[in-house]
């Protein structure tokens, strides 16, 4: 009978020492220990012993059970002092090694010009005003003297919505929406997106322009000769001249071009400049009377200047930048630059 036993603890002890993980110590547990398991199965074999030796095989039994039951729970704090010693490496933190910095976003370079160019028409005055990108024909044109038959309008190639209905060629639309809903003095600024059929190096689908209005009694074409001028000055720096060429647009009678010194050879020329020494800036000009007709101002009492510059153009001056698709590739590698 001590035979029986010693049989059990040998298997018991074989299978403990190699057991790897904690779910087969379970198991094993249960065959050896277990209510079906072979020390009950020892207990049963009791019965049929006779009383002399019953004491003897009981005892003999039990050192057995106490024998696998110390070996089993030595085992399993072996195993868990191992699960535990490969969690920790695995999990582990060198806290000596130094942080990442969380990346930070700044402005896009285009936000930036119109923040600045807005914010020196804020100074003088100005207020600014935002209208829709989805425009009506009679918004963009019609209503700012353009009719459809007009060869003003070739130059603008439009994306069409639907009949009647456009992608803003530019921001001057604003200035209608404006003075339809106020009585001047009217002065604002419009920074916005415009659209045209139009891709290169200098042109995209989709740019910004700033609008700009003033309307009052006696404004003549001095005062928008003073404004831009200070303007240019502010912007590009105290050197900087400007000056207007003639030119036509049909919302403004006269209408100018206006250039500045060139900013990159300071008016000695070179290729930004195509040798001229002079950059054009931007248009502008006199609101012209059926303008005003459209927005219901009597132009025997109000006259105005408007005009209307390109941001991404100003942007690629200022920063030297070669190709306008540099704005809207979003590589953080440019951006980062700004
Ligand atoms: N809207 C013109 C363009 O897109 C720019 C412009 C010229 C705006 C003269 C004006 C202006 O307000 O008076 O080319």
């Amino acid at each position: 009978m001590n035979a029986d036993c010693e049989a059990v603890r040998q298997a018991a002890m074989e299978e403990i020492d190699a057991l790897e993980d904690l779910r087969a110590l379970e198991e094993s547990r249960v065959r050896f220990l277990g209510r079906k398991g072979r020390i009950a199965a020892l207990m049963r074999l009791l019965g049929e012993t006779s009383p002399e030796d019953r004491p003897a095989l009981g005892k003999a039994i039990n050192e057995v059970k106490e024998a696998l039951t110390s070996a089993l729970e030595a085992r399993k704090q072996e195993l868990e002092a191992r699960d535990l010693a490969a969690r920790a490496a695995a999990e582990a933190v060198d806290l000596s090694l130094p942080g990442r910095r969380p990346r930070q976003g700044h402005m896009h370079v285009i936000n930036q010009v119109i923040d600045d160019i807005v914010g020196i028409f804020v100074e003088l005055g100005f207020q600014v005003a935002a209208g829709p990108d989805v425009e009506t024909e009679y918004y963009n044109f019609d209503s700012l003297n353009t009719p459809s038959d007009h060869p003003a309008r070739d130059s603008h190639d439009t994306f069409f919505v639907k009949p009647g209905v456009v992608l803003r060629t530019h921001t001057s639309p604003v200035q209608m929406r404006v003075m339809e809903r106020t009585q001047p003095p009217v002065a604002i600024v419009v920074p916005g997106r415009t659209y045209r059929v139009d891709n290169d190096a200098s042109h995209s689908p989709m740019f910004y322009q700033i609008e700009g209005l003033l309307v009052d009694h006696g404004v003549t074409f001095a005062d928008l000769k003073g404004t831009l001028a200070l303007f240019v000055r502010r912007f590009f720096g105290p050197d900087t001249k400007a000056r207007f060429r003639p030119h036509f647009f049909p919302f403004t009678e006269p209408s100018a071009e206006m250039d500045i010194s060139c900013s990159v050879c300071r008016g000695a020329g070179c290729r930004v400049c195509k040798h001229s020494g002079w950059l054009e800036i931007l248009g502008c000009g006199m609101v012209h009377p059926n303008v005003f007709g459209y927005a219901g101002y009597d132009y025997e009492t109000y006259t105005g200047y408007a005009f209307g510059m390109g941001v991404d153009r100003i942007a690629m001056l200022r920063h030297a930048i070669s190709s306008i698709s540099f704005l809207y590739e979003n590589d953080v590698r440019f951006l980062e630059q700004f």
